[in-house]
Protein backbone atom coordinates (compact mmCIF):
# COMPACT_ATOMS: atom_id res chain seq x y z
CA UNK A 1 0.00 0.00 0.00
CA UNK A 2 1.23 3.42 -1.25
CA UNK A 3 1.09 5.79 1.74
CA UNK A 4 0.40 9.26 0.79
CA UNK A 5 3.54 11.67 2.69
CA UNK A 6 2.03 14.68 1.92
CA UNK A 7 -1.33 16.41 3.81
CA UNK A 8 -4.34 16.50 1.87
CA UNK A 9 -4.88 19.95 2.48
CA UNK A 10 -1.80 20.68 0.47
CA UNK A 11 -3.34 18.64 -2.94
CA UNK A 12 -5.56 21.54 -4.02
CA UNK A 13 -2.53 23.74 -4.20
CA UNK A 14 -1.39 25.10 -7.32
CA UNK A 15 1.53 26.70 -8.18
CA UNK A 16 0.98 30.27 -8.07
CA UNK A 17 -0.19 31.58 -12.10
CA UNK A 18 1.58 34.75 -11.33
CA UNK A 19 4.75 33.39 -10.35
CA UNK A 20 4.36 30.89 -13.14
CA UNK A 21 4.20 33.74 -15.54
CA UNK A 22 7.19 35.02 -13.52
CA UNK A 23 9.21 32.05 -13.99
CA UNK A 24 8.30 32.12 -18.42
CA UNK A 25 9.06 35.77 -19.13
CA UNK A 26 12.71 34.70 -17.29
CA UNK A 27 12.74 32.19 -19.20
CA UNK A 28 12.25 33.49 -22.92
CA UNK A 29 13.13 36.90 -22.06
CA UNK A 30 16.06 36.46 -19.42
CA UNK A 31 17.24 39.97 -20.32
CA UNK A 32 14.79 42.38 -22.14
CA UNK A 33 11.27 40.88 -20.15
CA UNK A 34 8.78 43.20 -18.65
CA UNK A 35 7.03 41.76 -15.80
CA UNK A 36 3.62 42.79 -15.51
CA UNK A 37 2.14 39.83 -14.01
CA UNK A 38 3.44 40.38 -10.42
CA UNK A 39 2.41 43.35 -8.24
CA UNK A 40 6.00 44.98 -7.32
CA UNK A 41 7.51 48.27 -8.06
CA UNK A 42 10.40 48.66 -10.18
CA UNK A 43 11.39 51.71 -8.54
CA UNK A 44 12.98 52.50 -4.72
CA UNK A 45 11.53 52.87 -1.97
CA UNK A 46 11.31 56.39 -0.01
CA UNK A 47 14.80 57.01 1.04
CA UNK A 48 14.08 58.22 4.72
CA UNK A 49 12.58 54.96 5.24
CA UNK A 50 15.55 52.97 4.21
CA UNK A 51 17.62 54.48 5.96
CA UNK A 52 15.39 54.08 8.98
CA UNK A 53 15.72 50.38 8.33
CA UNK A 54 19.47 50.46 8.06
CA UNK A 55 19.77 52.91 11.21
CA UNK A 56 17.44 50.74 13.10
CA UNK A 57 20.03 47.39 11.76
CA UNK A 58 22.85 49.57 13.59
CA UNK A 59 21.66 50.48 16.52
CA UNK A 60 21.43 46.75 16.80
CA UNK A 61 17.48 46.52 17.18
CA UNK A 62 18.34 42.58 15.87
CA UNK A 63 16.42 40.41 18.25
CA UNK A 64 12.98 39.49 18.60
CA UNK A 65 10.45 42.51 19.06
CA UNK A 66 7.13 42.04 20.97
CA UNK A 67 5.68 39.06 19.21
CA UNK A 68 2.34 41.58 18.78
CA UNK A 69 4.98 43.65 17.79
CA UNK A 70 7.10 46.44 18.67
CA UNK A 71 4.79 49.64 20.66
CA UNK A 72 6.52 52.43 18.71
CA UNK A 73 4.97 50.49 15.37
CA UNK A 74 1.88 50.39 17.08
CA UNK A 75 1.60 53.57 18.22
CA UNK A 76 2.22 54.72 14.89
CA UNK A 77 -0.14 52.71 13.00
CA UNK A 78 -2.90 53.93 15.94
CA UNK A 79 -2.28 56.86 15.18
CA UNK A 80 -2.35 56.53 11.34
CA UNK A 81 -5.63 55.16 11.78
CA UNK A 82 -6.76 57.78 13.54
CA UNK A 83 -5.43 60.17 10.82
CA UNK A 84 -6.96 58.41 7.95
CA UNK A 85 -9.90 56.31 9.09
CA UNK A 86 -11.17 58.84 12.15
CA UNK A 87 -10.44 55.62 14.08
CA UNK A 88 -9.76 55.50 17.95
CA UNK A 89 -8.01 51.66 18.18
CA UNK A 90 -6.21 50.80 21.66
CA UNK A 91 -2.33 49.59 20.61
CA UNK A 92 -2.41 47.47 23.72
CA UNK A 93 -5.52 45.36 22.43
CA UNK A 94 -6.49 45.75 19.04
CA UNK A 95 -3.27 45.63 17.29
CA UNK A 96 -1.35 42.66 15.91
CA UNK A 97 2.36 43.17 13.60
CA UNK A 98 2.36 40.03 11.13
CA UNK A 99 4.60 39.15 8.85
CA UNK A 100 3.08 41.13 5.28
CA UNK A 101 -0.26 41.30 5.02
CA UNK A 102 -0.47 38.09 3.82
CA UNK A 103 0.11 36.35 7.41
CA UNK A 104 -2.54 39.02 8.56
CA UNK A 105 -5.08 37.51 6.21
CA UNK A 106 -4.90 33.53 7.14
CA UNK A 107 -3.68 34.25 10.78
CA UNK A 108 -7.48 36.66 11.05
CA UNK A 109 -9.11 33.47 9.38
CA UNK A 110 -7.37 30.71 11.64
CA UNK A 111 -8.66 32.71 14.69
CA UNK A 112 -11.90 33.01 14.07
CA UNK A 113 -13.13 30.49 11.23
CA UNK A 114 -13.81 26.43 12.41
CA UNK A 115 -13.52 24.30 10.35
CA UNK A 116 -16.66 23.60 7.86
CA UNK A 117 -17.35 27.22 8.43
CA UNK A 118 -18.50 29.56 5.22
CA UNK A 119 -16.46 32.48 4.11
CA UNK A 120 -18.07 34.67 1.03
CA UNK A 121 -15.39 36.38 -1.03
CA UNK A 122 -16.14 38.15 -4.00
CA UNK A 123 -14.75 37.27 -7.67
CA UNK A 124 -12.47 37.70 -9.19
CA UNK A 125 -10.37 37.58 -6.28
CA UNK A 126 -6.72 38.08 -5.16
CA UNK A 127 -5.75 34.05 -5.73
CA UNK A 128 -4.48 33.65 -1.94
CA UNK A 129 -7.83 33.92 -0.59
CA UNK A 130 -8.63 30.67 -1.75
CA UNK A 131 -5.85 28.52 -0.12
CA UNK A 132 -6.49 30.90 2.94
CA UNK A 133 -9.80 29.15 3.33
CA UNK A 134 -7.94 25.77 2.28
CA UNK A 135 -5.73 25.88 5.25
CA UNK A 136 -9.03 27.25 7.78
CA UNK A 137 -10.54 24.00 6.68
CA UNK A 138 -13.24 27.05 5.32
CA UNK A 139 -15.41 26.99 2.69
CA UNK A 140 -15.36 29.53 0.49
CA UNK A 141 -19.31 31.25 -0.88
CA UNK A 142 -18.37 33.37 -3.97
CA UNK A 143 -20.30 35.86 -5.04
CA UNK A 144 -19.32 37.30 -8.61
CA UNK A 145 -18.78 41.15 -9.33
CA UNK A 146 -20.16 41.95 -13.13
CA UNK A 147 -17.42 44.08 -15.59
CA UNK A 148 -17.36 46.39 -16.60
CA UNK A 149 -18.27 48.56 -13.27
CA UNK A 150 -18.01 45.44 -11.01
CA UNK A 151 -21.00 45.82 -9.08
CA UNK A 152 -22.78 42.75 -7.77
CA UNK A 153 -26.42 41.05 -7.49
CA UNK A 154 -27.97 42.24 -4.04
CA UNK A 155 -29.88 38.77 -4.32
CA UNK A 156 -26.68 36.50 -5.46
CA UNK A 157 -24.88 38.11 -2.31
CA UNK A 158 -27.73 37.50 -0.23
CA UNK A 159 -27.88 34.43 -1.09
CA UNK A 160 -24.86 33.43 -0.26
CA UNK A 161 -25.12 34.21 3.58
CA UNK A 162 -26.62 31.40 5.79
CA UNK A 163 -26.06 30.28 9.46
CA UNK A 164 -22.89 28.62 8.28
CA UNK A 165 -21.54 31.97 7.30
CA UNK A 166 -18.78 33.18 9.50
CA UNK A 167 -17.00 35.77 7.53
CA UNK A 168 -16.76 37.96 4.65
CA UNK A 169 -13.27 39.07 2.65
CA UNK A 170 -13.67 42.47 1.15
CA UNK A 171 -10.95 43.95 -0.55
CA UNK A 172 -11.17 47.55 -1.36
CA UNK A 173 -9.82 49.41 -3.42
CA UNK A 174 -9.86 45.32 -4.97
CA UNK A 175 -7.14 43.23 -6.70
CA UNK A 176 -7.63 42.87 -9.74
CA UNK A 177 -10.65 45.17 -10.19
CA UNK A 178 -9.68 48.39 -9.31
CA UNK A 179 -13.20 48.18 -7.70
CA UNK A 180 -13.95 50.62 -4.91
CA UNK A 181 -16.41 49.59 -2.57
CA UNK A 182 -19.48 52.52 -1.98
CA UNK A 183 -20.31 52.80 1.26
CA UNK A 184 -24.37 51.42 0.36
CA UNK A 185 -22.76 48.40 -0.71
CA UNK A 186 -20.44 48.06 2.70
CA UNK A 187 -24.09 48.60 4.69
CA UNK A 188 -25.91 46.21 2.80
CA UNK A 189 -23.24 43.84 3.46
CA UNK A 190 -23.02 45.18 6.92
CA UNK A 191 -27.20 44.19 7.40
CA UNK A 192 -26.19 40.90 6.23
CA UNK A 193 -23.10 40.65 8.39
CA UNK A 194 -25.51 41.83 11.82
CA UNK A 195 -28.27 38.82 10.55
CA UNK A 196 -25.93 36.08 10.55
CA UNK A 197 -23.25 37.23 13.06
CA UNK A 198 -20.46 37.35 10.94
CA UNK A 199 -17.16 38.82 11.00
CA UNK A 200 -15.11 40.94 7.91
CA UNK A 201 -11.55 40.44 6.95
CA UNK A 202 -10.57 44.13 4.83
CA UNK A 203 -7.59 43.61 3.08
CA UNK A 204 -7.11 47.50 2.57
CA UNK A 205 -3.03 47.18 1.21
CA UNK A 206 -4.38 49.24 -1.32
CA UNK A 207 -6.04 52.10 0.72
CA UNK A 208 -4.22 54.71 -0.71
CA UNK A 209 -4.77 54.02 -4.45
CA UNK A 210 -7.39 55.87 -5.30
CA UNK A 211 -8.04 57.14 -8.60
CA UNK A 212 -10.60 59.80 -10.19
CA UNK A 213 -11.48 62.10 -6.82
CA UNK A 214 -13.14 58.32 -5.49
CA UNK A 215 -12.89 57.80 -1.50
CA UNK A 216 -12.01 55.26 -0.10
CA UNK A 217 -14.64 53.87 2.87
CA UNK A 218 -12.81 51.60 5.26
CA UNK A 219 -15.50 48.45 6.20
CA UNK A 220 -14.71 49.57 9.80
CA UNK A 221 -16.29 52.68 9.57
CA UNK A 222 -19.50 51.90 8.41
CA UNK A 223 -22.56 50.80 10.05
CA UNK A 224 -23.42 46.92 10.89
CA UNK A 225 -19.41 46.85 10.41
CA UNK A 226 -18.32 48.28 13.26
CA UNK A 227 -17.02 46.13 15.88
CA UNK A 228 -16.86 43.08 13.93
CA UNK A 229 -14.15 44.06 11.36
CA UNK A 230 -10.06 43.00 10.93
CA UNK A 231 -8.65 45.79 8.98
CA UNK A 232 -5.77 44.05 7.42
CA UNK A 233 -2.89 46.49 6.15
CA UNK A 234 1.18 46.34 5.50
CA UNK A 235 4.03 48.29 4.50
CA UNK A 236 4.40 46.68 0.87
CA UNK A 237 2.19 48.78 -1.21
CA UNK A 238 2.49 52.15 0.21
CA UNK A 239 5.78 52.48 0.64
CA UNK A 240 6.90 50.58 -2.22
CA UNK A 241 8.69 47.63 0.15
CA UNK A 242 7.27 44.87 -1.38
CA UNK A 243 9.83 42.56 0.51
CA UNK A 244 10.30 43.40 3.86
CA UNK A 245 6.99 41.52 4.69
CA UNK A 246 5.97 43.97 7.23
CA UNK A 247 1.83 43.95 7.61
CA UNK A 248 -0.33 44.49 10.52
CA UNK A 249 -3.62 43.47 11.28
CA UNK A 250 -6.55 45.88 13.68
CA UNK A 251 -9.56 44.13 15.23
CA UNK A 252 -11.83 44.48 18.42
CA UNK A 253 -9.82 43.34 21.63
CA UNK A 254 -11.74 39.48 21.83
CA UNK A 255 -10.64 39.01 17.81
CA UNK A 256 -6.81 40.14 18.67
CA UNK A 257 -6.64 37.93 21.52
CA UNK A 258 -7.23 34.95 19.73
CA UNK A 259 -5.20 36.51 16.27
CA UNK A 260 -2.09 37.32 18.45
CA UNK A 261 -2.12 33.72 19.29
CA UNK A 262 -2.16 32.42 15.84
CA UNK A 263 0.60 34.81 14.94
CA UNK A 264 3.01 33.99 17.68
CA UNK A 265 2.95 30.37 16.83
CA UNK A 266 3.12 30.92 13.33
CA UNK A 267 5.88 33.49 12.66
CA UNK A 268 6.51 34.60 16.31
CA UNK A 269 7.02 38.28 14.65
CA UNK A 270 7.89 40.55 11.93
CA UNK A 271 11.35 41.87 11.40
CA UNK A 272 12.63 43.88 13.90
CA UNK A 273 14.51 46.42 12.78
CA UNK A 274 11.57 46.83 9.80
CA UNK A 275 8.90 47.47 12.02
CA UNK A 276 11.10 50.62 13.44
CA UNK A 277 11.59 51.47 9.83
CA UNK A 278 8.24 51.30 9.73
CA UNK A 279 7.09 53.87 12.58
CA UNK A 280 9.10 56.92 10.16
CA UNK A 281 7.68 55.41 7.37
CA UNK A 282 3.65 55.56 8.59
CA UNK A 283 4.52 59.40 10.33
CA UNK A 284 5.88 60.58 6.54
CA UNK A 285 3.40 63.58 5.28
CA UNK A 286 0.11 63.51 4.23
CA UNK A 287 2.01 65.28 0.78
CA UNK A 288 3.79 61.75 0.58
CA UNK A 289 0.95 59.95 0.09
CA UNK A 290 -0.75 62.29 -2.43
CA UNK A 291 1.98 62.08 -4.49
CA UNK A 292 2.23 58.47 -4.55
CA UNK A 293 -1.79 58.76 -5.61
CA UNK A 294 -0.78 61.27 -8.08
CA UNK A 295 2.10 58.59 -9.42
CA UNK A 296 0.13 55.89 -9.92
CA UNK A 297 -2.94 57.63 -11.63
CA UNK A 298 -0.24 58.91 -14.42
CA UNK A 299 0.95 55.28 -15.03
CA UNK A 300 -2.70 54.26 -14.75
CA UNK A 301 -3.94 56.84 -17.56
CA UNK A 302 -0.86 55.85 -19.66
CA UNK A 303 -1.30 52.33 -19.41
CA UNK A 304 -5.15 52.51 -20.20
CA UNK A 305 -4.71 54.97 -23.17
CA UNK A 306 -1.94 52.53 -24.45
CA UNK A 307 -3.90 49.16 -24.16
CA UNK A 308 -6.64 51.31 -26.10
CA UNK A 309 -4.22 52.05 -28.57
CA UNK A 310 -3.33 48.50 -29.06
CA UNK A 311 -7.04 46.57 -29.12
CA UNK A 312 -7.19 45.83 -25.36
CA UNK A 313 -10.68 46.62 -24.42
CA UNK A 314 -9.21 47.23 -20.85
CA UNK A 315 -11.69 47.77 -17.64
CA UNK A 316 -10.83 51.39 -15.80
CA UNK A 317 -9.49 50.52 -12.25
CA UNK A 318 -10.80 53.02 -9.37
CA UNK A 319 -8.34 52.19 -7.04
CA UNK A 320 -5.39 49.73 -6.95
CA UNK A 321 -2.31 49.00 -9.58
CA UNK A 322 -3.75 46.85 -11.95
CA UNK A 323 -5.65 46.58 -15.14
CA UNK A 324 -8.24 44.20 -15.92
CA UNK A 325 -8.38 44.05 -19.91
CA UNK A 326 -11.04 42.21 -22.36
CA UNK A 327 -8.87 39.94 -25.22
CA UNK A 328 -12.19 38.42 -27.18
CA UNK A 329 -11.15 40.43 -30.16
CA UNK A 330 -7.77 38.83 -30.55
CA UNK A 331 -9.57 35.73 -31.05
CA UNK A 332 -7.76 33.46 -28.64
CA UNK A 333 -9.52 30.38 -27.48
CA UNK A 334 -8.09 31.33 -24.14
CA UNK A 335 -6.67 33.54 -21.48
CA UNK A 336 -4.06 31.23 -20.65
CA UNK A 337 -2.90 30.61 -24.31
CA UNK A 338 -2.76 34.33 -24.83
CA UNK A 339 -1.17 35.21 -21.89
CA UNK A 340 1.63 32.96 -22.59
CA UNK A 341 1.90 33.89 -26.40
CA UNK A 342 2.04 37.44 -25.22
CA UNK A 343 4.93 36.84 -22.38
CA UNK A 344 6.51 33.97 -25.50
CA UNK A 345 6.19 36.06 -28.38
CA UNK A 346 6.37 39.98 -27.19
CA UNK A 347 8.23 40.03 -24.04
CA UNK A 348 5.39 41.55 -21.96
CA UNK A 349 4.01 39.16 -18.76
CA UNK A 350 0.69 39.09 -18.01
CA UNK A 351 -1.88 36.95 -15.73
CA UNK A 352 -4.55 34.92 -17.33
CA UNK A 353 -7.81 35.96 -16.02
CA UNK A 354 -9.03 32.50 -15.13
CA UNK A 355 -7.08 32.85 -12.19
CA UNK A 356 -9.21 34.74 -10.40
CA UNK A 357 -12.16 33.09 -10.63
CA UNK A 358 -13.81 29.74 -9.17
CA UNK A 359 -14.62 28.58 -12.56
CA UNK A 360 -12.01 29.40 -14.71
CA UNK A 361 -14.69 29.89 -17.72
CA UNK A 362 -15.47 33.49 -15.99
CA UNK A 363 -12.10 35.10 -16.70
CA UNK A 364 -11.37 33.27 -20.42
CA UNK A 365 -11.16 36.56 -21.79
CA UNK A 366 -9.56 38.48 -19.97
CA UNK A 367 -5.76 39.27 -18.46
CA UNK A 368 -4.66 41.25 -15.76
CA UNK A 369 -1.54 44.01 -16.28
CA UNK A 370 -0.09 45.62 -13.10
CA UNK A 371 1.04 48.98 -13.46
CA UNK A 372 3.66 49.54 -10.35
CA UNK A 373 5.97 50.46 -12.78
CA UNK A 374 8.31 53.55 -13.96
CA UNK A 375 7.23 55.43 -16.90
CA UNK A 376 9.86 53.95 -19.28
CA UNK A 377 9.00 50.29 -18.22
CA UNK A 378 5.23 51.13 -19.12
CA UNK A 379 5.88 53.03 -22.56
CA UNK A 380 8.29 49.44 -23.38
CA UNK A 381 5.51 48.13 -22.42
CA UNK A 382 3.02 49.71 -24.66
CA UNK A 383 5.67 49.68 -27.59
CA UNK A 384 5.32 45.89 -27.47
CA UNK A 385 1.60 45.43 -26.68
CA UNK A 386 1.10 47.48 -30.31
CA UNK A 387 2.08 45.05 -32.33
CA UNK A 388 -0.39 42.65 -30.55
CA UNK A 389 -3.18 42.14 -32.81
CA UNK A 390 -0.69 42.32 -35.98
CA UNK A 391 1.99 40.18 -35.01
CA UNK A 392 0.49 37.32 -32.07
CA UNK A 393 0.11 34.23 -33.14
CA UNK A 394 -1.69 31.21 -32.04
CA UNK A 395 0.74 28.10 -30.97
CA UNK A 396 0.15 24.78 -32.45
C1 LIG B 1 -5.07 42.24 -2.24
C2 LIG B 1 -3.71 41.91 -1.72
N1 LIG B 1 -3.55 41.61 -0.43
C3 LIG B 1 -2.36 41.30 0.07
C4 LIG B 1 -1.22 41.27 -0.74
C5 LIG B 1 0.10 40.90 -0.15
O1 LIG B 1 0.46 41.79 0.84
P1 LIG B 1 1.80 41.59 1.69
O2 LIG B 1 2.97 41.85 0.80
O3 LIG B 1 1.68 42.60 2.78
O4 LIG B 1 1.79 40.20 2.21
C6 LIG B 1 -1.34 41.57 -2.09
C7 LIG B 1 -0.16 41.50 -2.98
O5 LIG B 1 -0.24 41.50 -4.17
C8 LIG B 1 -2.62 41.90 -2.59
O6 LIG B 1 -2.79 42.20 -3.89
Amino acid sequence: MTVQRVAARTIPFTESVIREMTRLIGETHPHDGINLAQGFPDFPAPSAVKEAACDAIRADINQYAITWGAKSFRDAIAAKTATFLGLDVDPETEITVTCGATEGMVASMLATVNPGDEVVIFEPFYENYGPDCILADAVPRFVPLQAPAWTFDPDQLAAAFSDRTRAVVINSPNNPTGKIFTRSELEMIGRLCERYDCVVFSDEIYEHLTYDGEEFVSPAVVDGLRGRTAIINGLSKTYSVTGWRVGYIIAPPDLTTAIRKVHDFLTVGAAAPLQEAGTVALNLPASYFDQLRRGYEERRDLMLQGLRDSGFVPFVPRGAYYIMSDIASFGFPDDVTFAHALTAQLGVAVVPGSSFYSDPVRGRTQVRFAFPKRLETLRDAIARLHATGATLILPN
